[in-house]
């Protein structure tokens, strides 16, 4: 979960290392650090605190190394402090390591460099890495160029866990060896320069041509060259790639808050996601897909597996597999999934959505459902990422860079994506009428231009947000698919506000939950599909019969309209009206979260890729 970024040139580092873990601070931000070659030393400067206190520590805008690495955490192994902070070095400050993820054997590392005279000043599982390699590098016998490299490779042997890390050594002032298994890890390259950082954003402004590293290839980087390495420290070679990010998506762009430009983002993020895939009259068409009816037809269920949001996303793919292809969906929260012992064989197809593609559980269970012979295909919005260079299958939600935390255009490209796919496989296995294909595609075509409309229609969401910022309990509830809007509405409103919310399937509220229901307590109802709306609006009016104060979203004639507040929404086929509905549930998260004076990015606790269990 935790940023790296890492600079070997002809550049002051220190100024880069900076830039880049600002750009990389949604994925921790509880303490920041540098370590730089000096003068043949290696300089710490870290602290607790976000990365913006680095520059004022004393001595910072001295630094003229040109080699360095860095690190925002999000803590595992001991409370946020300076100490616990990253770098870390072994006890000779010979070594300096920045890592992500989690050694989980570390506690016996630990005891064994104790026995061999180590001592240790954190409380973290990382700084067992620069002991390690200083063990290993002492022990080697050969004094030659690759005796770093080799005690590199000799320590990682040892770990067991997840890393992505950064070593730099005072004895070896040109180069940095970086290293990952199961946690992100890019290099980026330039002219007499070249760069590190565990997501492409940190990076993006430097450079478009990437090298995306696989598990245990130790690469050696000096500012001409790159160098990668497999496990035996066999030399080879590997293909650069070309992101095509514009750096600018990457930045705020004037607008306050990642979150309200990323949700403003959405109707040119649909049209990305859309792309070429789907027309009026045409077959839909994925150029990374190629399944035969054959094949389709031997399916006995989908699983749909993911974590938050994006699981949330997958409940709404669930609705459109169903009903156009007639395949049994099961939707599962991949913590859950890996360990369930699911019932899956070679004719489940698994579908793993992740909008970083770096998600532990969601990359575990991935693996899960391959060795038990199912087919893998994986959803994300990050080329190259884990879960795609996993999976058997991949496809992009282009939506571009999501720095906020909370996610928004990930999940509504996701909806997107999963109908597409839906509607692919439905004209494969000729399971659904044409009429109502063409008729979903056409209103697929028309979200960008609906979701503007929504976006036109802040001044209620702000009013309401400004009479309910102070509540400290708030419900969702919605039936059918608008239950899945409610879910994710809830998270949302949890994630950046701390409100405490739940999501109720409407029907559900009388067995139990209404005895919360009180004078003044908020009820959101979502209310679009047309077969349920009396139903809705029947559980609605018990609520408000109890003293809740309501709103209601909704794209259909309400009759008998005594909600204290309506949010209309353009109507559409109800298999994707979840992708209008919840814009104005993440737009009113983020108006109740700016009322009560929160970092609507970066909400306490959390971190945007969750690389740990
Ligand atoms: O990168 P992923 O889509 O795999 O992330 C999954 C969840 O961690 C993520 O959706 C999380 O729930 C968001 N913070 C929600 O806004």
């Amino acid at each position: 979960m935790c940023g790296i970024v890492g600079y070997v040139g002809e550049k002051k580092a220190t100024p880069i290392l900076i830039n880049g873990l600002l750009k990389l601070e949604y994925r921790g931000y509880d303490s920041a650090g540098i370590a730089v070659i000096e003068n043949n030393n290696i300089e710490v400067l870290k602290d607790k605190g976000r990365v913006c206190n680095l520059e004022s520590i004393d001595g910072i805008d001295k630094l003229a190394s040109t080699i360095g690495i860095a690190h925002t955490r999000w803590a595992t192994h001991g409370k946020p402090s300076k100490e616990n902070s990253h770098p870390h070095t072994d006890n000779s400050k010979t070594f300096a390591v920045v890592h992500n993820g989690i050694i989980e054997n570390y506690n016996e590392l630990r005891d064994f460099l104790i026995s061999k005279g180590y001592t240790f000043y954190s409380q973290t599982d990382t700084e067992t890495i620069p002991n390690l390699i200083h063990y290993y590098f002492s022990k080697d016998e050969i004094n030659d160029n690759n005796r770093f490299l080799r005690a590199v490779r000799c320590a990682c042997n040892d770990l067991k866990g997840s890393y992505a890390i950064e070593v730099i050594s005072k004895l070896f002032p040109e180069l940095c060896i970086v290293v990952r298994k199961d946690s992100p890890l890019v290099i980026g390259t330039g002219n007499k320069e070249n760069y590190i950082a565990s997501d492409i954003p940190a990076i993006l402004s430097f450079t478009k041509n990437f090298y995306l590293l696989d598990d245990n290839e130790y690469t050696v980087i000096t500012k001409d060259s790159i160098s990668f390495y497999d496990n035996n420290l066999e030399k080879h070679n590997k293909a650069i790639k070309s992101i095509e990010w514009d750096a600018s998506s990457a930045e705020k762009d004037g607008y306050d808050d990642y979150m309200l430009k990323e949700i403003f983002e959405q109707p040119n993020s649909i049209r990305e996601t859309i792309g070429s895939r789907l027309k009026l009259d045409e077959k839909c068409d994925f150029e990374d897909l190629n399944f035969s009816k054959e094949y389709l037809s031997t399916i006995n269920k989908i699983y749909i597996v993911a974590c938050g949001t994006a699981m949330h996303a997958g409940l709404s793919g669930k609705t459109i597999i169903e009903k156009l292809c007639k395949i049994p969906v099961i939707v599962d929260i991949a913590s859950e999934f890996r360990y369930r012992d699911p019932l899956i064989d070679n004719k489940t197809l698994c579908i793993y959505i992740s909008q970083s593609g770096e998600t532990a559980d969601t990359i575990a269970a991935l693996k899960l459902a391959k060795s038990k012979g199912a087919k893998t295909l994986a959803i994300s919005n990050v080329i190259g990422s884990s879960i795609t260079r996993e999976a058997d299958y991949s496809i992009y939600t282009h939506a571009g860079p999501e720095i906020a935390v909370a996610s928004t255009k990930a999940y509504t490209s996701q909806i997107v994506l999963l109908a597409i796919l839906a509607i692919y496989f439905a004209e494969i296995l000729e399971s659904s009428d044409k009429e109502t294909l063409e008729n979903l595609k056409s209103d697929i075509l028309d979200l960008p231009t609906k979701i503007g409309i929504v976006l036109d229609n802040l001044e209620p969401i702000k009013d309401f947000a400004k009479s309910v910022y102070t509540q400290k309990d708030m419900f969702f509830l919605g039936r059918g698919t608008d239950y899945n809007v409610a879910l994710e509405g809830s998270l949302k409103l949890k994630e950046i506000s701390y409100i405490h919310s739940e999501a109720y399937a409407a029907g559900e509220l009388k067995h139990g939950p209404i005895a919360l229901i009180e004078n003044g307590v908020t009820v959101i109802g979502i209310i679009t599909d047309s077969s349920l709306v009396e139903k809705c609006i029947s559980n609605i009016q018990e609520v408000i019969t109890r003293g809740a104060k309501t709103l209601v979203i909704s794209n259909q004639i309400l009759p008998n309209n005594h909600f204290d507040y309506v949010i209309d929404i353009p109507s559409t086929s109800c298999l994707i009206s979840p992708i209008l509905s919840v814009i104005p549930l993440q737009l009113l998260s983020y108006y109740i979260s700016k009322n009560k004076g929160l970092d609507v990015d970066k909400p306490r606790n959390l971190a945007k890729s969750v690389t740990v269990e």
